[in-house]
């Protein structure tokens, strides 16, 4: 028997496989908490601000009120887009989806400002400050040049990430809970240990590859609908129960057919997201303030079809979607903003894999053919 055929089998998708430590965040131990660094997702979400959260996992600590300014500071000098970027934006098609398109800037942003093989921390947080600053004017510059009117604006002095969003795609960057319900869906958004995206950015990084290279395989690995793609799918299945003369039949004949519904289902919780409850209650605001509450009442009644049928909760994904589109964003950006927030969780774990780094590569367990006899070509 060789060594590898002595390997025990590993449970599909890696599920329960425990894959590393870290020290960057973890889910209680009943299972229905998030904590990082620590902090429960709550107290964040209620009590801090997305910046705050950012530099708890780019610098491992809560800032102080004057590293707060300095930091938040930091990010607003780096938001303009150099040029070469802009004209890179322009160049691409029109009907690119937008997390093909930050996929490719942040491999252009890896040109304009290379790592230097020193790969040292302050190097890396320079990256991720420069990354994280730079994205959401990314994001406005393509979609504004493709389909606004008006100035395309990239830098804004708006002292926090979602005001200079909202700002950006000229959406409400004056209403508080426009403002606040952003940057809550930011935090949430922000880390979650050791899901598909961090995980490929660890590989990557193990590899002492580049921040740049870990970060777009980690966009490319978030990109999917088993991930981040969650929130884009679930908002399309809104689109498509609201049509419907009776969803909750329409949505009950898909789980008949056996249909994943998006926004639904957790490989690491097993009772309930502890995020879900936090941005349904913003969704369940914004619908009040809006003259079409429709959206929220819907998800309601698909949260309660979802558990009186299948005993399924809705994960982060399911109502952000309607939080996301109360304010105005188009579906196809859903994506793209939870990029900007974990960008800040992919860089801790970057710099949490360098500081121990060995090699991420794992074995398969063979299960092809036995050994056999090569034919020549032309006996074939
Ligand atoms: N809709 C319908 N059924 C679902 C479901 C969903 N969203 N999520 C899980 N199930 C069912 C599966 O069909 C399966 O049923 P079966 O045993 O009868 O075949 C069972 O629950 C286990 O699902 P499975 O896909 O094997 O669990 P997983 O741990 O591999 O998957 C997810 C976890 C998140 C990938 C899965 O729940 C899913 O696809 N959800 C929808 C996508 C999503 O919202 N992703 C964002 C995650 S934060």
């Amino acid at each position: 028997m060789t060594n590898k055929q002595s390997l025990s089998s590993s449970p599909a998708g890696l599920a329960g496989v425990v894959a590393g430590s870290s020290a960057i965040c973890t889910v209680g131990v009943d299972g229905c908490d998030l904590m990082i660094r620590g902090y429960n997702i709550s107290d964040l979400a209620k009590y801090a601000s997305f910046e705050e959260v950012a530099y708890l996992l780019i610098y491992n600590k809560l800032p102080t009120q004057l590293e707060l300014s300095s930091f938040q500071r930091k990010l607003i000098s780096r938001r303009e887009l150099p040029k070469q970027l802009c004209q890179m934006l322009e160049m691409l098609p029109k009907d690119s989806e937008p997390m093909d398109v930050m996929r490719t800037a942040i491999s252009w942003l890896g040109h304009i400002f290379p790592e230097s093989c020193k790969q040292d921390l302050e190097q890396t947080q320079e990256l991720a400050c420069r990354t994280l600053a730079s994205l959401p004017g990314v994001m406005a510059y393509w979609y504004q040049y493709n389909y606004g009117c008006g100035v395309i604006q990239t830098a804004t002095d708006a002292p926090s990430t979602a005001e200079h969003l909202l700002a950006l795609l000229k959406l409400k960057a004056d209403d508080p809970l426009h403002i606040k319900t952003l940057d809550v869906s930011l935090i949430l958004y922000s880390e979650h240990e050791f899901n598909a995206s961090t995980f490929a950015a660890r590989v990557c990084t193990s590899t002492l590859s580049d921040y740049y290279s870990a970060i777009t395989a980690a966009v490319g690995t978030l990109r999917g609908p088993l991930h981040g793609g969650a929130n884009e799918q679930a908002m399309a299945l809104l689109r498509e129960l609201r049509q419907a003369d009776n969803p909750v039949r329409a949505l009950k004949d898909k789980l008949i057919n056996k249909e994943k519904i998006m926004g639904f289902g957790h490989r690491v919780y097993k009772v309930s997201d502890p995020r879900s409850d936090v941005i349904k209650e913003y969704s369940k605001k914004l619908s009040e303030q809006s003259n079409d509450g429709h959206w929220y009442s819907l998800s309601a009644q698909i949260e309660q079809t979802m558990w009186d049928e299948k005993k399924l909760f809705p994960n982060l994904d399911f109502y952000s979607a309607s939080a996301y589109n109360y304010l105005g964003f188009v579906t196809s950006l859903f994506t793209p903003l939870f990029v900007i927030s974990r960008l800040t969780g992919w860089s801790a774990h970057i710099i949490e894999q360098r500081a121990n780094n060995r090699l991420i590569r794992p074995q398969s367990e063979y299960i092809g053919p036995g050994p056999k006899v090569y034919i020549p070509l032309e006996q074939r």
